[in-house]
């Protein structure tokens, strides 16, 4: 061995010039969709503690925040809603008139063709006990009876402007009935991302409050378990084969081997989504010093995006739009 090294790894790293030059993965804010919560009732924007930074808005504030977003170049918004009232069946779901589809017609509106508009196709925020479908008489999440109500939620939604619906119940066979009910009422245009690869997280913590949640117990029986990843291969295959025109995986940064296991073979685009327990550690840790957040954010989101994310939901969505504006 030589003294001197020949190979020098290091030597692209001297400048920041020569390192952007030689980066392998550059954000986008096209890339980039922001989850909005939009709570009914309410006259002013309810803020979320567990998640700081992240409010339930009105429908004043949602309108604001819709073209905030809109100028921020980023490339859509997904909406969820969260109703005054619940029942068994998760009726406000599929009233037009429910806090989600109303919503729904107002950012169509307030966007134009800025962004898409995308709406979270599940049960969980209009149950009285939270589930993501309907019950039996046995107290468990009946599939089939949810997939109806799914159908009619899909054509609900589409028919309030919703461009991509986000299937995100982990039902099966939840894409090809969503893509059916859509075809047989003339919304063949409306794209279906499927939540394929979703795991039963503790990281959807912050977000059971951000929709005032009333689950009891958990999602065991139909959301994954963490350990399985050639499952999560599986989930995704059946739902590019119902139809599916986008998938994805939640939560992003610790399933980046299932996320990459997808994007390694997958013939659609591939999403990641970044749920609230990971924007609330971030928060969280760097409230105390102990991190430094933006750093923190842009590697999050730079490794999300490595391990073979086309597009990412996060929370940070127009912050880090006008970082990649500001070139930071
Ligand atoms: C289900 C849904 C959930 C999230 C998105 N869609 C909650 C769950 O599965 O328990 C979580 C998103 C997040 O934690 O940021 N409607």
């Amino acid at each position: 061995m030589p003294d001197n090294p020949t190979v020098r790894p290091r030597r692209l790293r001297a400048t920041p010039a020569l390192r952007r030059q030689v980066a392998e993965t550059r954000l986008h804010s096209a890339d980039l969709v922001l989850p909005m919560f939009v709570r009914e009732g309410r006259s002013e924007p309810t803020p979320i503690s567990s998640m700081p930074g992240v409010v339930q808005h009105s429908t004043d504030s949602f309108r604001r925040a819709v073209s905030e977003a809109c100028e921020s170049g980023i490339g859509g918004i997904m909406l969820f809603g969260v109703p005054e009232t619940r029942d068994a069946v998760g009726s406000g779901a599929t009233d037009p008139n429910g806090i989600l589809n109303a919503a729904t017609r107002i950012a169509v509106e307030e966007a134009g063709d800025a962004l898409t508009v995308q709406t979270d196709l599940c049960l969980d925020e209009f149950t009285d006990h939270g589930h993501c479908g309907v019950l039996d008489r046995h107290g468990r999440v009946d599939n089939d009876a949810t997939l109806k109500r799914y159908r009619d939620m899909a054509v609900a939604q589409a028919d309030a402007g919703s461009q991509i619906l986000g299937l995100s119940g982990m039902m099966d066979g939840q894409v090809a009935a969503t893509r059916d009910a859509l075809d047989q009422t003339g919304h063949p245009e409306v794209a279906l991302l499927a939540y394929s690869a979703k795991y039963a997280s503790a990281l959807y913590g912050p977000f059971r409050e951000a929709v005032d949640s009333q689950l009891t117990g958990d999602r065991r029986t139909y959301q994954m378990d963490p350990g399985n990843r050639r499952e999560g291969m599986r989930e995704a295959s059946l739902d590019i084969a119902e139809g599916a025109d986008i998938v994805m995986v939640k939560p992003a940064l610790s399933y980046l081997d299932v996320l990459a296991d997808i994007a390694a073979v997958s013939p659609l685009p591939v999403w990641a989504y970044q749920v609230s327990g990971e924007y609330a550690m971030i928060e969280a840790a760097a409230a105390r010093g102990w991190i430094d957040r933006n750093r923190a954010i842009l590697e999050s989101v730079t490794s999300i995006t490595r391990a073979g994310a086309d597009t990412v939901l996060t929370y940070w969505a127009v912050e880090l739009a006008a970082w990649i504006r500001e070139g930071k």
